[in-house]
């Protein structure tokens, strides 16, 4: 008999906010390996809020999720078994394994897999710090922001996989970094965990005067660098206190991504400032990555880059954890631990 291959489908797509009967568990039998494939037991599983996008149809930058196909992500894991002579049994890897426990590659096609050293440093910490969000926030940092020693650097949800980066890079080039943050919790973690020189619980600022004055208190020296993964009313308060030339690396903007509007009230302060303002992808600056790799695994291997992880525990906790990660219940990178 052939074993199977528990997995999550996409069966509906959300209208609004996501529930968890879009998401469907199934057990299907696992193909067999054909020559120059690779089976991988996935260890981990990446929850990223991209994957909210990809649930809808619409025009986007990438291809909507299929209905009725596992649903798509990164994962970490050990290879179970190989048709491929680059690739041995017992290799650690990272690919896009989807949700599900094992899933079969073919390792000839370029950047499906790839072999990860999980010997210093955690397997999870490669879909995290060491791994895309990581370089995300790098990418926005570094090419985009490129601040000044004194410079202030301020970032959204920012104790979550992407933000807690941004600033221990921003600290690492002498800005002062200010964070934004749900929740006490999150905030003391931000500022004598990560090392920010403030955090601001953006829930306790019903409006944008409020959040803005807040801001003013934490930068009084204003804003040079955003770095945005939320948008709304903290983007709104951020430009209030942006300085002229400064730079936003617009990342993410979470607020909106279950169709809420997220209209900017004072665009002319982008030209009253003379203010850059730039998206990006990550996945559309490969050639970057090699330098933002090597940069964050010289920091986390000299403890100057700490990270934090929330792990929903077994493939069928995954819909929920997906969905806490959109209402900010994740603490930290989330994951799901899949053995
Ligand atoms: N451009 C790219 O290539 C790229 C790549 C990776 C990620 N991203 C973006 O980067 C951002 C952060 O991603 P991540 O993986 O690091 O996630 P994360 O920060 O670990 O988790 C998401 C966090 O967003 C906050 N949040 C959720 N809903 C919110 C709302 N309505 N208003 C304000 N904050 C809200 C929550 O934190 P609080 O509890 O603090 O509110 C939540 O913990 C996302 O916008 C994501 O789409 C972009």
């Amino acid at each position: 008999m052939k074993s199977l291959n528990p997995q999550i489908h996409l069966v509906s797509r959300p209208v609004g906010e996501p529930v968890v009967d879009n998401f469907k568990l199934l057990e299907l039998p696992l193909p067999d390996l054909q020559d120059g494939q690779v089976l991988v037991r996935n260890h981990f599983l990446s929850l990223d809020p991209y994957m909210r996008g990809r649930m809808n149809e619409g025009k986007s930058y990438a291809q909507p999720q299929p209905l009725n196909q596992v649903m798509l992500g990164g994962t970490v894991g050990v290879v179970a078994a190989s048709k491929y002579a680059a690739y041995a049994e017992g290799d650690t890897v990272l690919t896009m394994g989807g949700w599900q426990h094992f899933c079969v590659l073919d390792a000839n096609q370029r950047g499906s897999l790839q072999k990860v050293d999980a010997r210093q440093i955690p397997l999870s910490a490669f879909l995290g710090a060491l791994g895309m969000p990581g370089v995300t926030a790098w990418y926005g940092l570094v090419k985009i922001i490129a601040p000044k020693p004194e410079e202030t650097v301020v970032v959204s949800a920012a104790s979550g996989a992407v933000g807690s980066v941004v600033g221990q890079l921003a600290k690492a080039r002498g800005a002062r970094v200010v964070g934004l943050a749900g929740g006490a919790e999150k905030c003391r973690y931000v500022q004598e965990e990560l090392g920010f020189d403030a955090c601001i619980d953006y829930k306790q600022h019903a409006d944008v005067k409020s959040l803005s004055a807040a801001l003013k208190s934490a930068c009084p020296d204003g804003i040079d660098g955003y770095f945005e993964n939320v948008g709304g009313q903290i983007l709104d308060a951020v430009m209030s206190r942006a300085n002229p030339f400064s730079r936003v690396a617009m990342c993410g903007m979470i607020a909106g991504y279950n169709g809420e509007p997220i209209p900017m009230s004072a665009p002319q302060l982008i030209l009253i400032n003379r203010m850059k303002i730039e998206g990006f992808i990550v996945t559309e600056h490969l050639d970057v990555w090699p330098e933002a790799l090597k940069e964050l695994a010289a920091l986390l291997t000299a403890g100057r880059l700490k990270f934090r992880e929330s792990v929903s525990e077994g493939l069928a906790s995954a819909p929920e954890a997906f969905l806490g990660l959109l209402k900010g219940r994740n603490f930290g990178k989330q994951l799901v631990r899949l053995i």
